[in-house]
């Protein structure tokens, strides 16, 4: 096929334009196959991604030795379901910080202290949950209890339901700690009134009162 004039005159006076027009067409047809790709890999995103739960689930969480059941969101810690969703509330864990770097929270998750403000209800499930109310009453308490009420280890007690749970779980790993022990058993619990002294002597005081 014979070119046109006009076509013949545009390639005189505009060389690089076919090319660049090819150019375009070739990075015009990798962009398209970009885009199939993008789709695509998005595509398998999508079907991996485990589907998000919405909504509120039903949790069964065993406290102090008693099944409580409640709705929660999937994110709802612990802390939170056990002072704002349960009927009682079990207030005994203190929200200081909420992001877990001063122990007020503190409960016993099948024996060993946590965060509850870390936990997710969700995960807490199938686990024997003890905050300081399961640990002694008012009329029984335990030896930690008792020996924080004997050294008066504390001021405006906000603190106070975290060490006591902290140390009960520790005397029962190690009954016969010594100070040294007994500031490292805590130093995952804060006390901003500088109680620790008297805190220190009640876990000791209680450990030996635990041997009598
Ligand atoms: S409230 Fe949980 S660590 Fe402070
Ligand atoms: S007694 Fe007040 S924070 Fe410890």
């Amino acid at each position: 096929m014979t070119k046109s004039r006009d076509d013949r005159e545009e390639q005189k006076h505009d060389p690089g334009r076919r090319k660049f027009l090819k150019g375009v067409g070739i990075a015009g047809a990798g962009a398209a196959i970009a885009d199939h790709l993008w789709t695509e890999a998005e595509a398998k995103e999508k079907a991996s991604t485990p589907e998000s739960l919405s909504g509120t689930v039903k949790v069964v969480l065993e406290v102090n030795g008693q099944k409580r059941e409640t709705q929660v969101e999937p994110r709802t810690t612990l802390l939170n379901t056990l002072r704002n969703h349960l009927e009682p509330a079990v207030t005994g864990p203190k929200l200081v910080c909420d992001v877990g770097t001063c122990g007020a929270c503190t409960v016993l998750l099948d024996g060993k202290p946590v965060y509850s403000c870390l936990v997710l209800a969700v995960d807490a499930t199938n686990k024997k949950i003890t905050t300081v109310e399961g640990l002694g009453t008012p009329e029984n308490p335990n030896a930690v209890q008792a020996a924080f009420v004997e050294n008066d280890a504390l001021m405006c007690g906000f603190c106070t339901p975290g060490f006591v749970t902290t140390i009960s779980a520790y005397l029962k790993k190690n009954p016969n700690p010594s100070m040294a022990e007994v500031r490292e058993a805590c130093k995952g619990n804060f006390c901003r009134c500088g109680t620790y002294p008297r805190v220190f002597e009640a876990a000791l005081a209680a450990a030996k009162s635990s041997q009598a």
